[in-house]
């Protein structure tokens, strides 16, 4: 089969394409034919070795994927050849078929093609479980989403309106911001134009928003904490933006905000439990047609490398999908 394969850290173009033996299903496991793979912004980190997990050499970026079971292994109940599935593997998903543990897949919702299946989990999985384990977002609240058009904050808008929010998608483009509106949101603030600050508090009648949705970082981070209420809640997602906002405690302190770390991967290992109840709601409202999953575009195996500078270069709306 075909593979993309990390051999070593570098860049997307250092990415090699190369043959390899199918797998066959271990006890437990089943084969998966991969038919979409979604790429995330952490594959860029996973191949230039600045993720917090360190796959050993050669290993394939991509953590998500859809697709059909070719085979099952021994002991496996509840899958068959020919079922549409979803996986969540962290990283290995750019190649033609995957072997995995059954226990980690999911049937593939109904009413969403494999491109749209494969990015599912993680962005609106992180995205269900900052909001509603940490944030406890409530109905009525105010929600500012930064980096709103990407794939975590996407899906941020779409859950946050859900939940009841007010949501105020903020990007560095109009594009962007009308784009995050088609989903949903209800203001628009371009960070790219306007001091994200004081736009937040000229939304709210000066008092600032309830809750702060950040997977960027830098100095927009700091200056969407600037722009909470008192008592406001602060989600650290990531930092695309590069650099790690070291924000001023005493702000923390004399506003009484609380900041909110969110590691979802690590959290669906120590509560498989509550994972498997976000991921009912997920997909319930994907059955309903209320979750858009949207996909900016789709490459061919090949063009992998084109796809993560994509992202890097901040064109992606939604997610960008490898068809192997
Ligand atoms: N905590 C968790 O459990 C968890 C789970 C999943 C992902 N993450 C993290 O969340 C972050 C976002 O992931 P994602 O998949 O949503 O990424 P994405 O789809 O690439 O979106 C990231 C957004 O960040 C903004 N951005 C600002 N500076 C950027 C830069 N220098 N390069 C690229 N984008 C930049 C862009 O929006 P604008 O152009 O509008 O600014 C972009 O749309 C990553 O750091 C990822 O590792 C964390």
């Amino acid at each position: 089969m075909k593979a993309l394969l990390c051999t070593h850290y570098g860049t997307p173009d250092d990415l090699e394409f190369a043959d390899i033996p199918d797998p066959a299903p271990g006890p437990g496991e089943a084969v998966v034919r991969v038919k979409a793979a979604a790429l995330n912004f952490f594959d860029h980190l996973i191949i230039a070795g600045k993720y917090q997990h360190k796959p050993a050499f050669p290993f394939s970026p991509a953590a998500e994927f859809a697709g059909e079971i070719e085979s099952v292994g021994p002991s496996v109940t509840g899958f068959a050849p020919g079922d549409r599935v979803i996986g969540n593997i962290g990283w290995g998903a750019a190649r033609e078929q995957v072997a995995v543990a059954a226990s980690q897949l999911v049937a593939m919702p109904t009413g969403l093609d494999f491109d749209r299946a494969a990015g599912l989990t993680v962005t609106y999985g992180t995205t269900i479980y900052a909001l509603n384990n940490r944030a406890k977002l409530k109905s009525g609240e105010t929600l500012a989403v930064l980096g709103a058009a990407g794939g975590t904050g996407l899906s941020a808008v779409e859950l946050g309106k859900l939940m009841g929010a007010r949501v105020i998608a903020c990007a560095s483009s109009d594009e962007k911001l009308a784009f995050a509106r088609r989903h949903g949101a209800d203001d628009g603030v371009n960070y790219a134009k306007t001091d994200l600050k004081d736009a937040l508090r000229a939304l709210t009648g000066g008092k600032g928003v309830d809750v702060v949705y950040d997977p960027i970082g830098g100095a927009q981070g700091e200056a969407a904490l600037r722009g909470m209420d008192w008592g406001g809640r602060y989600l650290v997602i990531g930092f695309a933006g590069g650099d790690m906002p070291k924000l001023p405690l005493n702000l923390v302190l004399l506003r009484s905000y609380d900041v909110l770390g969110v590691y979802w991967g690590a959290w669906t290992e120590r509560n498989p439990q509550g994972h498997r109840a976000n991921m009912t709601q997920i997909l319930d409202w994907c059955a309903q047609g209320k979750l858009s999953s949207h996909v900016h575009a789709v490459y061919p195996l090949e063009q992998a490398p084109a796809a993560l500078k994509a992202i890097a270069a901040r064109q992606v709306m939604g997610k960008a999908i490898l068809r192997p």
